[in-house]
Order: C-alpha cells, then structure tokens, then sequence
C-alpha cells in the first residue's frame, strides 16, 4: 500500500493565540488537499484557539513538545492528557532546538515517544546530523543511533503507525537545503534501519518526512523521492508558500 504523504507545519515560538486563529483562517483554503495528512504543529497556548479556528477542515492541529510523565509538579510542562483532551493526534518529539537549547537527549526523546504511542498520539520523532557529523562522514551512523534509542521498546504495531523527521541541523533555518541525494540517502537509511529493528513491512509503513528549509520551489523535487513521505516545514509554513507545499 501506498504511504500517505505527511506535510507538517513547525511554527515554533511564533504566534500568539489571536495571531494563531488569523494565520489558520489565511492558510485554510490553501492547503486543501485530501491526499495529504495536513498538520500544524503550534505553540502549546495556541493549541485551542488554532484547533478551533481549523475545525470542519483538513487541518490537524498538532503539538510542539511534551512532557513524559503523566501529570504532577512539572512546572511549566505540558502534559499527554492534556495534548489528547484539546484534541491533539500529532507532536513533535526531540526536535533539534529542543535538543540544542532545552537538554533534551536521545533517552528523553525515547520517554516522550513511548508516553505518546501509550496515549494515542503520533509522534514526529525528529533526527538529523549536524556539520561537523556530515563532514566527518558519520551522518548515516549518527542517525541510526537516534532512531535505535528512540524507538527503544516500541512496538512493531507503533512504529509503523510513527512519523520520522530527518533534519540536517544544517539545513534548519538555514536556506540551506540539503540536496534531493543526500535527503533521500539518509531517509533510506533510516527506512533500512528501521527494517533491521522490526521488519520489512514496518518499514514500508512508517513515515519519512525531510525537514530543513523546506520550500515551494524544492518540496516536488524532495517529495518525489522513493523515502520521502513528505516534509516538517518551518519558516515556510507561517507564509502562504505553505499552501504551495502541501500541493506541491
Ligand atoms: P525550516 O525549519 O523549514 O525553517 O528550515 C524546519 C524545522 O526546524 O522543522
């Protein structure tokens, strides 16, 4: 069976809630497309807001980040519940950022993907090399290892249900985009090693986005590639380009 293609929008720290409802009703005839699993991925405060404005749509509002733990004295934290009671069916986990600036590792992405899966959410397990990797030739060594640790004790069943980002730190914000080679290179790595963990059929299931300035002039080129099941878009998602992407 064919992948669905997946197109999520990363908005970062950007928007606030009112701006958030403006920028749905903006993208919103733009981004029709049944073909596609549509997915905004926004901050935590405009979760409710955006879900609202997106309702009767094809847009699923999805979440940034979340907590591993269930609920308590996290301050500041959100929790799975609460990702689930606002409707949420997508988050992102382990993203770059989160990994640079809030000492996120590859042992609390896999907490975060096991405590999704547990509460019937998607994770966006995100992965990817930085420069000093690529130029030293351990990308494809690096990445494995993320994928390995991350996708620890979850099930065959999950994983195939499960969407992987591969985004080259280099790339992220950069204007600098990988080439459609080296894109396709690693999510077919990543597809292999994810056979190697489970099995053929899980790999043929699971989804390989590429993210890192991710644009309309190279989504169709990126999205063409036989591991490509779509892309984690940033900048471009918070323009209308985004309608471009998704109908790429
Ligand atoms: P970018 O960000 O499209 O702005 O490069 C991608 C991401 O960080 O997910």
């Amino acid at each position: 069976m064919a992948r669905k293609k997946i197109i999520a929008g990363n908005w970062k720290m950007n928007m606030t809630p009112s701006q958030a409802v403006e920028l749905v009703n903006t993208l919103k005839p733009l981004v029709v497309n049944d073909d596609v699993d549509v997915v905004f991925c926004v901050p935590a405060i405009d979760i409710i807001p955006a879900m609202e404005a997106a309702k009767g749509t094809n847009i699923h509002i999805g979440a940034e980040n979340m907590y591993f733990e269930e609920k308590g004295a996290y301050t500041g934290e959100i929790s799975p519940a609460m990702l689930v009671d606002a409707g949420v069916k997508y988050v992102i986990i382990g993203h770059s950022e989160r990994r640079e600036y809030f000492a996120e590792t590859d042992e609390t992405v896999n907490k975060k993907v096991l405590k999704a899966f547990e509460h019937g959410i998607t994770p966006i397990v995100c992965c990817g090399e930085t420069l000093t990797q690529r130029e030293q030739g351990v990308t494809i060594d690096f990445v494995r290892q993320q994928i390995k640790i991350a996708f620890l004790n979850v099930s065959a069943e999950q994983a195939a249900s499960a969407v992987i980002a591969y985004e080259p730190i280099w790339a992220i914000g950069t204007g600098k985009v990988a080439t459609t080679e080296q894109a396709e290179e690693v999510c077919k790595a990543i597809r292999d090693c994810i056979a190697e963990i489970y099995d053929d059929g899980t790999a043929a299931a699971i989804r390989i986005q590429y993210g890192g300035s991710v644009s309309a002039s190279n989504a169709a080129e990126l999205f063409a590639q036989a591991d490509i099941d779509g892309g984690l878009v940033g900048g471009a998602s918070l323009k209308p380009d985004f309608g471009k992407i998704v109908n790429y």
